[in-house]
């Protein structure tokens, strides 16, 4: 090995441990330390004491602030700079060779202008910072289905996440061993310091880039430090770049919760679900079932991310490349979802929330458990914040994207299969979007084709996970429009295949549902109670399972097959037929217009569009008009 980086590693300051062998590895550090200028580089070993070591630096620098031992042990509270408070997806781009790869749904360059651009702002970047080398395997480590990455950031906020979030730290390097590839991920905060310059408690930089080149498996982003911007294992890797390897390899990344459940006589189910961003994937994965449902059980196996692969007895297996939840704070109480507030009970990162005066956290939502708003916090912008303050100026005591990062097995439902390498065979997709008006609240597609064009056509109310306007509806195929690695028809195509190949080689599919949790009545509150209660629907999806094609458990009409009111069990629960007309209507005039929406998207990914679903549009077209 030539490379100068194997032979005097002490000479170039890169502080490599003696039990890394892996030599494109730092030939590759090596590069990236001329390129990124650091003070120092420091190699995570992911190990307890070093996470503590890295909070307490946290604590030093202000970035974190140490809550209450005795109400939320070892557990800390970054507040961000408020430009940097969310996925960036104007700033994100798949840089593939050819623009139609990258399809119409992504922001592309070309590679060679995009590393011209990205040179000049990454030369120096990390001057008066420390290069941490973040080893991490998504997936349970040494897992045939796990894939390594190497984070390079310059933030230690993102080092401690990343051990959260991820299999992080030295057992990676064992794995990787000598010749072992990985995903090379380059983050900085965009802030150098000058000699003697004092750091902010969150730097970060006001231009942004989250770039992904597809072939060649890279990830370089720019400019922020928040979530997914910086994790780079989560949307860059677990889905923009698995994707494609995905594409590639014949399996499937997808922004899909996978959950357990049991029935009281035992048998389990295994359902993966694809909600859009902050439409409650996490408070589904970790369901508590209510009264009526004695007996079930429903356990979580991931919250976020799925990563499917056909195995040879015609199934499709499972794993959650995550180890931890990076969930929406705002919300979520003990009525909503219980196991996931008592996950918060200690070992949290909080990003945004605000802080109580007895040092603890609180969030919109909360008052829901207590009955009180307390009378005092400190915002997530560091600012006083009374209730009257609130009336007065409609300030938020969280930013509604305000997250926690903690690991799953601090989950009390966490599932006894979540970490095993062969993963879970999936019986359901389910696809929710969240939609005030039009779709109803459960439909199981008559067969593959149409559950591929229920998922690519979906459409969802926007919501306060990315940047941009909440409320407005856009479609989301999949619920994967900002994390989709390469053109969306090629992927719809990729599903297509899928499940033709499964078909042909005699397996029974996967069924396939769309859910709405979010219809409006007039007075433009929610109908369904939704939370635990979404339970209901659950069920009716198993009894389909169970009964296979026979649809007494439902009526089909001119998109599926939906439950009628006596089909759901309703012990326990209060809710009119009438209330069930509201939330399962279909509306035809509604409907004309979401297939024009429909024909507006094929118009927009009419490259490459499989014919499919153009003949799928058709027949829907022509059951409608009867
Ligand atoms: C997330 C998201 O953070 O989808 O999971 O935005
Ligand atoms: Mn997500």
């Amino acid at each position: 090995m030539n490379h100068p980086a194997m032979q005097g590693l002490d000479s170039m300051g890169l502080n490599t441990p003696a039990y890394v062998k892996n030599a494109k590895l730092v030939a590759w550090v090596a590069d990236m330390v001329a390129l990124c200028q650091p003070d120092d580089v420091y190699w995570c070993d992911g190990s307890d004491a070093e996470y503590q070591r890295l909070c307490q630096q946290l604590v030093a620098a202000g970035t974190f602030k140490k809550l209450n031992e005795a109400k939320r042990p070892n557990s800390f509270l970054a507040q961000s700079d408020p430009s940097d408070v969310a996925r960036v997806e104007d700033r994100t781009y798949i840089c593939s060779a050819k623009k139609e790869d990258a399809g119409p749904t992504n922001n592309w360059m070309a590679p060679a202008e995009m590393r011209a651009t990205l040179q000049p702002l990454f030369d120096g970047c990390m001057r008066g910072r420390t290069l941490y080398v973040v080893p991490f395997s998504m997936g349970p480590l040494g897992s045939p289905i796990a894939h390594i990455g190497i984070e390079l950031s310059d933030s230690p906020y993102v080092a401690v996440n990343m051990k959260i979030m991820t299999r992080m730290g030295r057992p990676v390097f064992e794995v990787l061993g000598v010749n072992g590839d990985f995903v090379p991920c380059v983050h900085t905060v965009g802030a150098p310091l000058a000699a003697g310059q004092a750091d902010v408690k969150w730097p970060c930089n006001k231009t942004k880039y989250i770039v992904h080149y597809p072939e060649t498996r890279e990830i370089w982003s720019y400019g922020s430090g928040y979530g997914g911007n910086a994790l780079l294992g989560k949307k860059c890797f677990a889905l923009r770049i698995a994707s494609n390897m995905g594409r590639d390899e014949g399996w499937l990344a997808e922004h899909m919760l996978i959950l357990g459940v049991t029935n009281p006589q035992g048998k389990k189910y295994h359902v993966a679900a694809a909600f859009p961003s902050a439409c409650g994937k996490t408070n589904f994965s970790m369901l508590v079932p209510p009264a009526g449902f004695e007996g079930w059980k429903v356990t979580t196996i991931g919250d976020d991310i799925a990563w499917i692969k056909p195995a040879a007895d015609g199934k499709l297996y499972a794993i959650n490349p995550e180890a931890g939840y990076f969930g929406v704070a705002p919300g979520t109480n003990t009525l909503t979802n219980p196991n996931c507030m008592a996950s918060l009970d200690r070992d949290v990162i909080f990003t945004n929330v605000a802080l109580t005066d007895d040092g603890d956290v609180w969030w919109e939502g909360m008052e829901k458990d207590s009955g009180v708003t307390p009378a005092h916090l400190i915002d997530w912008q560091g600012k006083d914040w009374t209730p009257q303050i609130a009336k007065e100026t409609g300030a938020k005591a969280a930013h509604p994207n305000a997250r926690f990062t903690v690991a799953a097995t601090n989950n009390p439902a966490l599932d006894s299969a979540w970490d095993d390498p062969k993963g879970v065979a999936i019986d359901a997709f389910i696809f929710g979007g969240r939609r005030s008006t039009t779709v109803p609240l459960v439909t199981e597609a008559r067969n593959w084709i149409e559950g591929v064009y229920m998922a690519a056509t979906m459409g969802s109310e926007t919501t306060a996970a990315a940047t941009g306007q909440a409320g407005v509806v856009r479609r989301d195929p999949f619920a994967m429009l900002p994390f989709m690695g390469y053109n969306m028809s090629d992927y719809f195509q990729h599903w297509l295949t899928l499940g033709e190949k499964l078909a042909a080689s005699g397996a029974t599919l996967p069924k396939i549902y769309t859910t709405n949790w979010f219809r409006k009545g007039a007075d433009g509150k929610f109908v369904w109670p939704g939370y635990g209660e979404n339970m209901r629907v659950l069920k009716w999806m198993i009894d389909r399972i169970e009964g296979s094609s026979d649809i007494s458990q439902g009526e089909e009409h001119f998109t599926g097959v939906s439950p009628r009111y006596e089909d759901l069990n309703w012990t326990g629960l209060d809710f009119s037929a009438e209330q069930f007309a509201t939330v399962t209507r279909m509306d035809t005039r509604d409907w004309r217009q979401e297939l024009a929406l429909h024909s507006e998207l094929f118009q927009q990914l009419a490259y490459h569009l499989p014919k499919e679903l153009g003949e799928t549009k058709a027949a829907l077209e022509q059951r409608l008009a009867a």
